[in-house]
């Protein structure tokens, strides 16, 4: 996949660069403020804004933040993103610009060399989401040139994604090309034996990835509620455990494949973790669980498999927990293979991690920086991993 990245860009000094980020981070109460509770997203993008500040351009940044629907809400403004970039960048915080207001515009137009603004959350107009031809001209309008680096929302055909470069000459920015590198060297060429560690809830997400993966690794560990769905469809009771009634025929279907591997044993219990306890999966096919009881967390027994495997890995891809981890008696599972996953990519082997609920759990073991790398993308880095070219890509290809 050949790029046009920001750095083969002649001139930039004096040149007005309208930058899409994505900067849809949590944020949290702090008193009376609103402020930005986790910033990877932020310091993820970086280095193309001090690349493009150190070339002397001007940037205009462009972000999505939640999902206002097409309506400005308060609640939702990137005026707490605004402060911790300027913290970050040791400026002083950009304050959203309302860019279609005559004042924003004139703010634009005044800008000097080696300067940064932000325009206000994108999805406070409709046309962002429906990516209407007219607000994509009106964002490229502002700028020079397009900078996509923005690799978490590359799966949204969105106006700031494929709209604006239609307007103006596009480049991948330099998070974008470090995303597309290293998850598609995964697809193209990883050293082997490959294993790829797939959880989280809900399997409709992840079936596209399953089964291209399926075509890549050695071995295919799954964890978390969508395994629930596999003992479902093998005729094991599981009790409360939620699962996609719709699934269960894909899954009987992938439950043939030798490289998939489920657990041997389960953490068993209430949903508030008040009642828990260890149930090996019997060759048998009775009940794992009963209701109220559910199967919240890959067992002791799992752990030690996996990580045999795991250990053996010279390239190892990590997307979704093995269990409910945010209650402390059903972590176990996901933080014990987080540890080994961080111990083993330090220098020994390739570790990639990613989705919103990985990088909180990897966070948790404390040992994220040990990860090769840690993708910004959710949605984004599955949708890659399906092999599919996203459409924000499309329009940065040479
Ligand atoms: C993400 O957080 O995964 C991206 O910012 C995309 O957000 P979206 O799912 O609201 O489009």
């Amino acid at each position: 996949m050949k790029l046009k990245s920001l750095d083969e860009i002649k001139k930039l000094k004096g040149k007005r660069v309208l930058v899409r980020v994505d900067f849809n981070v949590p944020l949290k109460k702090s008193g009376a403020r609103i402020v930005v509770a986790d910033n990877t997203k932020i310091r993820a993008a970086l280095p193309t804004i001090k690349y493009l500040l150190g070339q002397g351009a001007k940037v205009i940044l462009m972000s999505h933040l939640g999902d206002p629907g097409g309506k400005a809400k308060k609640n939702l403004s990137l005026k707490p993103i605004g402060a911790a970039l300027g913290k970050l960048l040791l400026m002083k915080g950009t304050a959203p610009a309302d860019w279609e207001g005559r004042k924003g515009l004139k703010k634009i137009d005044e800008m000097k060399t080696g300067e940064v603004m932000m325009l206000e959350n994108l999805r406070f107009h409709v046309g962002e989401e429906k990516n209407d031809r007219k607000f994509a001209a009106g964002l490229a309008s502002l700028a020079d040139i397009y900078v996509n680096d923005a690799f978490a929302a590359a799966h949204r055909a969105h106006a700031s994604i494929v709209g604006v470069p239609k307007f103006l000459p596009s480049y991948a920015g330099l998070l974008m090309k470090k995303e597309i590198s290293v998850l598609g060297s995964l697809l193209a060429k990883p050293s082997k034996p490959f294993v790829a560690l797939i959880g989280g809830a809900k399997i409709s997400t992840k079936i596209s990835v399953i089964e291209n993966l399926l075509k890549k690794v050695n071995s295919l560990l799954l964890g978390g509620a969508l395994v629930n769905n596999f003992f479902k469809a093998a005729g094991y009771e599981i009790g409360a455990s939620v699962y996609e009634p719709k699934e269960l025929k894909t899954a009987k279907k992938l439950l043939k494949n030798k490289k998939i591997v489920l657990p041997v044993d389960f953490v068993v219990g209430d949903f508030k973790g008040k009642k828990a306890r260890v149930v090996s999966v019997p060759k048998k096919k009775i009940a794992l669980c009963k209701k109220p009881y559910a199967l919240l967390d890959i067992g002791p027994e799992t752990i030690k498999k996996y990580a045999s495997i795991v250990r053996k890995a010279q390239t190892i891809v990590w997307n979704g927990p093995m269990g409910m981890f945010e209650i402390p008696k059903y972590s176990h599972g996901t933080i014990a293979l987080g540890r080994l996953i961080a111990a083993r990519s330090r220098g020994k082997v390739f570790g990639v991690v990613g989705g919103g609920e990985t990088i909180e759990a990897i966070e948790k073991t404390k040992m994220a920086e040990y990860i090769d790398h840690i993708s910004t993308g959710g949605g984004a880095m599955l949708e890659f991993l399906e092999g599919k070219v996203l459409p924000g890509i499309k329009p940065l290809l040479k």
